[in-house]
Formats: structure tokens, C-alpha cells, sequence
């Protein structure tokens, strides 16, 4: 974490949550924000389409921002079952996290595809949360800073900014599986992003440039993560969807 960055904790709840789940866990969180205005990060929820409307509501002037799990490219037309970016703006959205590993497996979106994304949220003036990482058979076989950095130059638009991008790395072996990667290792990688992002966008943006972890990030290791220098927050799954374990994790912030 370097406090020239403001941390960003940000909850992807997946495919989870029905109305009064989802109700009483962002009034929870609303509260619980509400209750330190002046802490020192911003706080994310990316709730299911079905769910934005109500989660939008209970959290507006909370301080907690809504954001979307994906999103189409185009502003609207004969794509059945997608949404747009205009959309999701519209719907109160501020962040679409794109090319999340499920997306990219489920829905085969490949690097173009996910830039294409990003450059689509960046025109409607949201920010972009960009996710790369690598499986677990490529990082034994020792080609994760590789198909790291290939994701990064392929996924991550020219005219991305510290204002309207964020980078999430979430290598896929410890995306709900409890695995979490070693201090080290994230901080090896994380700083090998920030250095790709600087010869692709030039080194002011890069140091601007917010990197969150993703994988298994828990109240019991958030703090240690988060205090990697190259850290500057975590995209949160399983843990996203308990207001005491977020908010615990978000608590692992240093305080400025
Ligand atoms: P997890 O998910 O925290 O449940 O590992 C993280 C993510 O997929 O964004």
C-alpha cells in the first residue's frame, strides 16, 4: 500500500444473493460505513442485475458504491440477455469489474474481448476493474508473471488512467478454494504489473494506478496483504457476502 494510492475494497457477490439477503447485507454495510465517513478507502459492492435496484437503494448516500460484475460492449440493440454500460450507469453503477477468470472460462472472453469491455465502462465514465491471473498449472509450470503480463498488454485499454481502471490480479487456483498466494509471491507480482502498465501507459499513470489482490483475501489476511507495497486493495468474493468479514477486511486499511 502506498498512500499516494487510496485503497479500494470491493465485494463480487457472483451469483449470490436474493432480495432480502442482499437487503439486509448492504444495509449492514451501509451502516457500517456510514459509521467512519472519514475512513481512508472506498468500499465496493457488485451485487447480481436482479439485486441493483434494491442494493442501490438501501446503500445510496452511504458511501459504499454499487458496481456490475460484466458488462456488453454496446449501448443497446439485439443482444438478448446482455446489458450495456449506459445501463448499468444508469442503474447507479460507478465500477464494472470486467474479465473476471469466470468470465473468461464460462464465457470464453478473451483478452480483446475484455478490453473491448473496459474501453466501453471508461466511455460511460465508470471505472474499469480489470482482472488478470493465471491457473494453477501455469504457475507451476512457472509461467504466471508471463501470461500475467500478456493479460495486461491485451486487456488493459491505451487510454486507461489511474482514474477510470483498476487492476484486480486473482490467480485462478486461489479464487474460492482457500489458497491464498504468499506475501511474496503477490508483491512479485503485483510490482511486475505496475511495471507493464508503465511502459504501456507511462509511469505516472502506473504509480497512480490502483492493483487489488483477489483469491481467498479474509479478515485474517487481509492486513498482510494489503500492506504490500504494491497492494492498494483486494476484490473480495466469498468473504463479500458476510457484512463482519467485509467489513473486517476492510478495516485492515491502514488508517492515514
Ligand atoms: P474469493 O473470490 O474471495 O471467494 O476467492 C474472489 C473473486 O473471485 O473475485
Amino acid at each position: 500500500m502506498s498512500n499516494q494510492r487510496r485503497p479500494l475494497i470491493a465485494g463480487n457477490w457472483k451469483m449470490n444473493g436474493l432480495r432480502a439477503d442482499a437487503a439486509a447485507l448492504a444495509d449492514e454495510l451501509a451502516t457500517l460505513r456510514k459509521s467512519q465517513p472519514d475512513a481512508a478507502f472506498d468500499m465496493l459492492v457488485c451485487p447480481p442485475f436482479t439485486v441493483m435496484e434494491t442494493v442501490g437503494s438501501v446503500i445510496e448516500n452511504s458511501g459504499v458504491f454499487l458496481g456490475a460484475q460484466t458488462s456488453h460492449t454496446a449501448s443497446n440493440g439485439a443482444h438478448t440477455g446482455d446489458i450495456s454500460p449506459v445501463m448499468l450507469k444508469n442503474a447507479g453503477c460507478a465500477h464494472v469489474i470486467v474479465g473476471h477468470s469466470e468470465r473468461r472460462t464460462d464465457h470464453a472472453e478473451s483478452d480483446s474481448a475484455v478490453l473491448a469491455q473496459a474501453s466501453a465502462v471508461i466511455e460511460q465514465d465508470m471505472i474499469a476493474i480489470i482482472c488478470v491471473g493465471e491457473t494453477e498449472e501455469q504457475r507451476e509450470s512457472g509461467k504466471a508473471l508471463d501470461v500475467v503480463r500478456t493479460q495486461i498488454i491485451g486487456s488493459v485499454p491505451s487510454n486507461a488512467t489511474a482514474a477510470n481502471t483498476v487492476v484486480a490480479y486473482e490467480p485462478v487456483w486461489a479464487i474460492g478454494t482457500g489458497k491464498v498466494a504468499t506475501p511474496d509471491d503477490v508483491q512479485e507480482i503485483h510490482a511486475d504489473i505496475r511495471k507493464t502498465l508503465a511502459s504501456k501507459l507511462g509511469q505516472d499513470i502506473a504509480n497512480g494506478m490502483r492493483i487489488l489482490y483477489g483469491g481467498s483475501m479474509k479478515p485474517a489476511n487481509a492486513k498482510e496483504l494489503i500492506a504490500l507495497s504494491d497492494v492498494d486493495g483486494g476484490l473480495i468474493g466469498g468473504a463479500a457476502l458476510k457484512a463482519e468479514d467485509f467489513w473486517a477486511i476492510a478495516q485492515s486499511c491502514p488508517s492515514q
